[in-house]
């Protein structure tokens, strides 16, 4: 291997590593927690429980001193992305927030949670949001085609049996593909995801305007829309013009 490609080897791997490592988001909002030893135990069963069945809400401790957790993974990726993606979220959210109540951290293969207050089964839409900075050329076109393929994949999520998962494309033009995924929290009924899927894509004239490319990271719900695709199983690119770009987040 020559000098230059060892280089640009490092330099993607340098990428690659620094972007499956950081969180979308954190954030703690609580007090402190009386017995941090339970966030560790707690997080002891949230990681296996998420990398076994893509989803887990238990708790930990009694009384005034447990703990409520959930986690869960996207339900596209695999049982490796899966697996890294809820070991990194322990790993960090341990050290962002320190014996915190109302811990949360969101990735774009995993998100995690615990409070000492029970959450479960509440449509809770406090998150942030990515988007691509380009605009799309046609916006009357691509909100158009972006609303049906949402409504389309909304309903699909909300269906028990999807486990809160809807995914799927639309062809914008000739050249053009949309690819679209959502995702509940597997906590929420039928009714309280599709209102947190509503509160998000309602918002898309607020965060996402015209954009290329954007993702809504709730608590309680994801959505993400892009150009290129980016769900699994991955789709063969036609061509590499339709690289991620400049990506900027916004915690709301
Ligand atoms: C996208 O459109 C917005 C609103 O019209 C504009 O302010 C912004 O500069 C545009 N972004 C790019 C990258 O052209």
């Amino acid at each position: 291997m020559n000098l230059p490609s060892s280089f640009l080897v490092l330099f993607f791997l340098f990428i690659f590593t620094a972007e499956s490592a950081d969180p979308a988001f954190s954030s703690c909002n609580g007090g402190t927690i009386a017995e941090p030893a339970n966030i560790d135990n707690l997080l002891d069963k949230l990681v296996p429980g998420t990398i076994q069945n893509g989803f887990i809400a238990t708790s930990y401790g009694e009384g005034k001193d447990q703990i409520f957790g959930l986690a869960q993974c996207r339900g596209d990726v695999s049982k490796n992305d899966c697996s890294s993606c809820i070991q990194d979220a322990a790993t960090n959210i341990r050290k962002l927030c320190p014996n915190q109540a109302d811990a949360r951290i969101w990735y774009d293969y995993c998100f995690l949670r615990y409070d000492n207050v029970k959450f479960f089964g509440q449509a809770d839409t406090s998150g942030g949001y990515l988007y691509n900075i380009q605009n799309v050329t046609d916006p009357d076109v691509f909100n158009k085609k972006l609303a049906a393929l949402m409504n389309q994949i909304s309903s699909e999520a909300v269906k028990p049996a999807n486990k809160g998962l809807g995914k799927g494309k639309s062809d914008i033009s000739e050249f053009l593909r949309l690819y679209a995924l959502v995702q509940c929290t597997r906590d929420l009924s039928e009714r309280s995801c599709g209102q947190c899927l509503a509160t998000a894509i309602g918002n898309f004239p607020n965060f996402c305007n015209n954009k290329r490319g954007c993702r809504v990271l709730y608590s309680s719900c994801y959505v993400r829309y892009e150009l290129y695709p980016f769900f699994f199983p991955l789709e063969a690119q036609e061509s590499l013009d339709h690289s991620s770009g400049n990506y900027k987040s916004v915690k709301t």
